[in-house]
């Protein structure tokens, strides 16, 4: 049977998001009431980063560690690429655990990756997605307004890894996404194209204009300009930028029940001011929170006794 892998949000239905999230409402009010339930004994998850990280690393280990699993942090020691084969590298590497997290440079090298391996591979940010974060994004939505269905999200800044699969999961789950960002920095046809095909009934909206875009946002979202591996252009990001800037004049152009979000690491003072992070109107570390809650819902639909394997 092929092994399920999850590389993009593209690659989970919407009935499988919606599963995802029940299982994710019941180990979050389980948790809430001091109950961690050991739904993945002697599991183990692979750890494989080749970019920093908090929030995504320590939420993978820390929810494995609730379900009753491990997880090992693999340093560059273990040669990803290096000292064998990706084929080997992959094949032996899932002999060993159940599940191979990864947070790489090149989106290719994890589909390459994900080709060998014969266990489950989770995109844990590449240059393309990041599809854990707007797993658990639209969890987080869902807390602060009810169903995403029919609301607005309107992402500030960068069209970049995030800003792709969150538009992503509001395409699955039928929340309109609108991207306010220099002309250079929105979407390529291509994706909007791959958009379209993945999540025919998506409502994708591109702008210059951050002032126009907020009036009828229900969550303004932005990201760092300059992500990781960009760093070579981050003085020609923050000039180009700045015209994108999450502060209070803009916050003031959007209805005032709007909520702020940001993925985090945040650069303050470029993509928001500290007004706004904040400020009454942000639930970024609520959002952090949820990354735990989601991913343990993730893996257990994935690794459980009644996952689709
Ligand atoms: N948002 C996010 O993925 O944070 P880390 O880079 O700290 O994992
Ligand atoms: N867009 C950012 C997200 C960090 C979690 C980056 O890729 O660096």
């Amino acid at each position: 049977m092929s092994v399920r892998h999850v590389l993009t949000l593209a690659d989970l239905s919407p009935g499988e998001l919606e599963r995802i999230y029940a299982i994710t409402r019941d180990l979050k009010a389980k948790y809430e009431q001091g109950v961690r339930e050991p739904l993945l004994p002697g599991r183990v998850a692979a750890l494989l980063f080749e970019h920093p990280s908090l929030r995504t690393r320590v939420s993978f280990e820390v929810g494995m560690a609730h379900l009753g699993g491990t997880a090992l942090f693999l340093g560059k020691e273990v040669g990803w690429g290096s000292r064998e084969s990706v084929a080997d590298f992959a094949r032996v590497l899932s002999q060993y655990v159940d599940v191979i997290i990864v947070r790489a440079k090149s989106h290719q090298r994890v589909e390459e990756l994900a080709r060998w391996a014969q266990v489950p591979v989770i995109n844990a940010l590449t240059d393309l997605a990041h599809p854990c974060q707007a797993l658990a994004d639209l969890f987080t939505i869902s807390e602060h307004l009810g169903s995403p269905r029919g609301r607005t999200l309107v992402f500030v800044g960068d069209g970049n890894n995030v800003a792709r699969s969150l538009a992503m999961a509001c395409g699955h789950l039928g929340m309109r996404f609108r991207l306010a960002a220099p002309r250079e920095h929105q979407f390529s046809p291509e994706y909007v194209e791959h958009l379209h095909r993945v999540a025919p009934q998506i409502q994708l909206e591109m702008t210059t204009d951050p002032q126009q875009a907020v009036r009828d946002a229900d969550v303004i979202y932005t990201d760092v300009w300059t992500s990781m591996g960009q760093e070579a252009e981050k003085e020609q990001r923050r000039r180009k930028f700045a015209p994108y800037q999450v502060n209070a004049q803009l916050m003031a152009l959007a209805p005032s029940d709007a909520i702020f979000m940001h993925n985090l690491p945040a650069h303050r003072g470029e993509e928001v001011t500290d007004e706004v992070i904040d400020g009454p109107q942000s639930v970024v570390v609520h959002q952090a929170a949820n990354r735990l809650h989601a991913q343990k819902g993730l893996l257990v639909w994935l690794l459980g006794a009644k996952s689709p394997r």
